[in-house]
């Protein structure tokens, strides 16, 4: 009875003594559209009423919420639309024109939070907003009540494909992992997930039909115990013991838990290159008959291909497709097509056969003409196929999709020829390069994309004629994982480079602050923590802004990418330390001279001394 009695009143006085928060300005990411912050406030306490206007409570999107607020120690009660609530959140009955289908509408006044929306994924985004507008750690701490300021914001997407790639062959990540991938992605309001699921390094997917896909095509020779780019050859008894494949089960969850959180999951079957994992498991499917084995580490140039003359090839890939879209409902199918090495088409009798009874001109023409065999296939059953931009070469209908990762300007030229396009270009959005000093940083496979640079991307830069900008669907970010073997180094590459292309793929051009965009970053990186994410600080390596004064000096501005980092410097060739001079602000120094700096962030040293002779 005592024992009862005193955890009812620790209860209560916990309940009491609830923080409280006063929120007073906002770092929302992708920034809104439109947001005006007024004199008022409204005060949140600890069990908000909750009214849903045209949105089942069953939904999805509803249960999301009510779950979601309830991580959030919010204790929702959900009360009829007729009665007074906290949080109002409505689908509108008439739709409102300026937010558009994925669009909404927050607003906070001095009697309570609405949120309205056209669709229950507009309401979803507001939604999302919401939580950005709360304290960060929402989910660790019981507040009791939460102040925010009155504001309204109007929001809606600049593109209508914001999406994310996973490569789950080059490593395999588990469908936990795959949740939380999605779980990040729509929190930053992102829409679409490119699952690339087949590769030479391994077949993701589970086949009824060709059952070898999964007992040899998904397995490889472990060795990750050695860097990707120096694995050593396969003995020839090696066992293969590294990978695995998705059960029908888990992607149907994956489907379902992407699409209650707005996102389209689109698989990928890469066809006719990046096939090891099929011919080692079905060897003539191939022009030379094998054998072929799951490739480990790098495997330069991808030589295996498809034999595309050869009849079995197409019944194979039709077979496949057909599991392929029971298994997942999007309008969009990714067919692959990048980095096709042709040699084996140009030995091989069956492929030289097809080109001439397809009075074809050469071996582009027969990748093309494979391709289009599978996309009118995949037609019949209502889907658009997807390639990327090398599947230009050999011609495609217009209805194909062509996303352009080798720049701009193969997405530049498809549109203009009608397609349309999703812009990955490598120099912004390959999140498996370098975001910082490499020096200093995890292994990858190359590059340098710091955060400061994905936020330069942009899908259709200024001055791009009306028409090719029309077929410009939007663009989204790659995570190629040869070097990536853990979720928490995939979580390390992707963030928090990933909000920098959701905010370039939903915030108008002209909305875009670099500046304010690296300070959100900051509150930002305490909500990635508070949920459990693993992320990069950031680039501490010094920028310099050089003005000159006079013939022998030159002023100096300094700045790192990541704010809030000490700037310890010395000019007379010693080693810089905490004792040394800080950067406060631009200083005057003469040309020529040699600094050295030391970075300290959050009460660390970052990275090494950086030297520089200004010029
Ligand atoms: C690609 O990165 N090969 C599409
Ligand atoms: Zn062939």
């Amino acid at each position: 009875m005592k024992k009862t009695y005193f955890l009812i009143v620790l209860v209560l006085l916990l309940a009491g003594c609830g923080r409280k928060a006063v929120i007073t300005d906002f770092n929302i990411v992708p920034e809104p559209v439109f947001m005006v912050q007024k004199e008022g406030v409204f005060t949140l306490h600890g069990s908000p009423k909750v009214s849903m206007v045209n949105l089942g409570q069953n939904s999805p999107i509803a249960k999301y919420i009510m779950k979601s607020m309830r991580h959030g120690h919010l204790h929702p009660s959900l009360v009829s639309a007729a009665e007074k609530s906290d949080i109002e959140i409505v689908v509108n009955d008439t739709a409102n024109p300026e937010i558009g289908d994925e669009g909404y509408v927050l607003e906070v006044r001095s009697d309570g939070i609405r949120l309205s929306a056209n669709t229950e994924q507009g309401v979803f985004y507001a939604y999302q907003t919401l939580v950005q507008m709360l304290p960060p750690d929402i989910t660790q701490t019981n507040y009791s009540s939460i102040t925010l300021p009155e504001c309204t914001i109007l929001d809606y997407p600049r593109f209508a494909w914001r999406g994310a790639h996973l490569d789950v062959c080059r490593h395999f990540f588990p469908a936990k992992f795959v949740k939380k991938y999605i779980d990040v992605m729509a929190n930053y309001k992102l829409n679409k997930l490119h699952f690339h699921l087949t590769d030479d390094h391994g077949w993701r997917l589970p086949s009824d039909r060709y059952p070898k896909l999964n007992t040899i095509g998904s397995w490889r020779v472990d060795r990750d115990d050695q860097p990707w780019g120096q694995a050593t050859p396969p003995q020839p008894d090696e066992r293969a013991t590294y990978g695995g494949f998705y059960t029908r089960e888990e992607i149907a969850d994956l489907v379902d838990y992407a699409a209650a959180r707005g996102i389209e999951i689109i698989p990928e079957i890469e066809i006719p290159g990046h096939c090891c994992a099929i011919l080692a498991a079905y060897p003539k499917l191939s022009c030379d008959g094998g054998p072929y084995e799951v490739q480990i580490g790098p495997y330069w140039p991808p030589k295996a291909i498809l034999c595309a003359g050869n009849d079995s090839t197409l019944v194979f890939l039709k077979a496949v497709f057909d599991e392929v879209v029971e298994m997942f409902p999007s309008q969009y199918i990714h067919i692959g097509g990048d980095e096709a090495v042709k040699d084996m088409w140009k030995g091989c009798l069956f492929c030289q056969r097809r080109i001439r009874a397809e009075h074809l001109k050469d071996e582009e023409q027969l990748q093309g003409w494979l391709m289009r065999q599978m996309e009118d296939y995949l037609k019949e059953k209502g889907k658009t196929v997807i390639g990327w931009d090398e599947v230009m070469e050999g011609g495609m209908s217009k209805d194909a999709v062509i996303m352009s990762w080798r720049g701009l300007q193969p997405g530049m030229d498809a549109a203009r020829d009608g397609h349309r396009v999703i812009m990955c270009p490598t120099e912004y959005c390959y999140l498996d390069y370098y975001q910082a000093d490499p020096r200093y940083q995890p292994a990858s496979i190359g590059g340098l994309i710091t955060l400061a640079k994905a936020y330069e991307f942009d899908p259709v830069p200024i001055g791009t004629n009306s028409y090719v900008a029309a077929n410009v669907l939007g663009g989204q970010c790659n995570l190629w994982t040869e070097y990536i073997n853990t979720p928490t180094h995939a979580e390390y590459m992707l963030l928090p480079r990933m909000l920098a292309i959701s905010e370039c793929l939903w915030t108008p051009q002209d909305k875009k602050d670099w500046h304010h965009f690296r300070r959100k970053i900051e509150d930002q990186k305490d909500r990635l923590a508070a949920k459990g994410y693993n992320y990069c600080e950031g680039s501490f390596t010094p920028h310099f802004r050089v003005t000159r004064i006079d013939d022998n000096t030159v002023n100096v501005a300094i700045e790192t990418e990541v704010p809030n980092t000490y700037i310890f410097y010395t000019t007379d060739l010693s080693t810089p330390t905490r004792s040394s001079s800080i950067y406060i602000g631009p200083i005057n120094l003469e040309q020529g001279t040699h600094i050295k700096i030391l970075p300290v962030y959050n009460g660390q040293e970052r990275d090494s001394i950086y030297e520089f002779v200004i010029k």
